[in-house]
């Protein structure tokens, strides 16, 4: 294989460890505990080698990134190393002192999740009282730190309706960039879809609305739009394709092609403690499975978009259908599309309750089945 260009970002996974509980969490189902986790030397060398191997941007993501105390000097060693920086983050445990050392020490942007902007129902899908509270004070003092801060807002059936005041809500915290992004059926997500699925109606109104929001706000606001597979006809590029653009590094230094990665059987993925960077990007036989085209089977293989989607999500696929190395369902040309649609049309009338995120709480099993209407409560 040809040399590849460098990953134009890391998601650095500095722990699993969050005060928020949300039942839609990308982190896989066993979440590492903090005795688990890497250390600062070791994240500080990660990210010496990210800038030699010429990544762009760093993402300090999590769990909550903000619960390491050593956060501002990984920022700082970033920064000197000419690496853009995102902080990923809840929010909860920040105020302007702590954004202030973050701002010292170069971090570049902040992105703050929001799950809703009515405090009771947001408090209600993080798992934390007083939640949304605090995010309203965090936002508020990223702006006045003078840093650019893009909100991001999950959307499922239980806060669709109130895309518009989301919208709102971003402008009026000025916000450069808002995200809304439906709920991506992975890790925890996966374990709530009956839970959090919206309609084909929801869906449209949500699209709708970003559309005219767009519109009205083209000089002020960028907005991000991530849609459920469920209702596509085409899949996402996901992670841009793997092995493609990004590298996700767990908290305990695992390095992996997206953040499911590890549900997929059969793999081994390289650590950053006994592994260097570049050569787990250009030789680590788990970044190489279904990186470019040659992995593809029809109808991919032969097909006009697959430099486009890269054939979807490996996860997905699996997940759907037992098999990574399958078209993605969400893809109408699949022949296990009909997997999809079945989930759709299988979605719950009555949402059943979440099964909130915790560490040491795993559910025993996932069933990939649609959930029948008279299961739910
Ligand atoms: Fe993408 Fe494959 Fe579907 Fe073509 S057939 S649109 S490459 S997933
Ligand atoms: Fe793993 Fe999409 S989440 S390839």
């Amino acid at each position: 294989m040809n040399a590849i260009p460098p990953p134009l970002g890391i998601v650095c996974e500095l722990t699993h460890r969050c005060p928020l509980q949300c039942p839609y969490c990308s982190n896989p189902l066993e979440l590492a505990r903090a005795g688990a986790e890497l250390g600062t030397d070791a994240w500080l060398r990660v990210l010496d080698e990210a800038a030699a191997l010429g990544v762009l941007h760093i993402h300090f993501s999590g769990g909550e990134p903000t619960v390491r105390k050593d956060l501002p000097d990984l920022v700082r060693r970033a920064s000197a190393n000419g690496l853009y920086t995102n902080l990923i983050t809840a929010g909860v445990l920040l105020d302007a002192a702590a954004i202030d050392r973050l701002k010292a020490a170069g971090i570049d942007h902040i992105q703050l999740s929001f799950q809703d902007v009515l405090p009771e129902s947001a408090d209600q899908i993080a798992g934390l009282a007083g939640a949304h509270e605090r995010k309203l004070s965090v936002a508020k003092a990223i702006r006045q730190a003078g840093l650019p801060l893009t909100l991001n807002f999950v959307v499922h059936r239980h806060n669709a309706e109130r895309v518009p005041e989301m919208l709102a809500l971003a402008e009026s915290l000025g916000a450069a960039r808002t995200e809304i992004a439906h709920v991506q059926y992975y890790g925890w997500g996966l374990v709530n879809r009956a839970a959090l699925l919206p309609s084909r109606a929801q869906l449209e109104f949500t699209l709708q609305v970003v559309q005219e929001a767009r519109a009205r706000l083209a000089e002020k606001m960028v907005i991000d739009y991530v849609v459920p597979d469920y209702y596509a006809q085409r899949p996402k590029a996901c992670m841009g394709g793997w092995g493609r653009r990004e590298m996700v590094i767990t908290p305990t230094g695992k390095a992996m092609p997206c953040h499911a990665a590890d549900s997929l059987p059969g793999f081994e993925f390289p650590s950053v403690t006994d592994t260097p960077l570049a050569d787990i990007w250009s030789n680590a036989p788990a970044f190489r499975r279904f990186r470019g085209t040659d992995w593809m089977p029809e109808p991919c293989r032969s097909c006009d978009r697959r430099e486009i989607d890269w054939g979807g999500c490996r996860c997905q696929a699996f997940a759907m259908t037992g098999d990574a190395a399958r078209t993605d369902p969400a893809c109408a040309l699949s022949p296990d599309h009909a997997l999809m649609l079945a989930v759709a049309e299988g979605r719950p009338e009555a949402a059943p309750a979440f099964v909130y995120r915790r560490i040491g709480h795993a559910p025993a099993s996932v069933s990939m089945e649609p959930v029948p209407a008279e299961a739910t409560v």
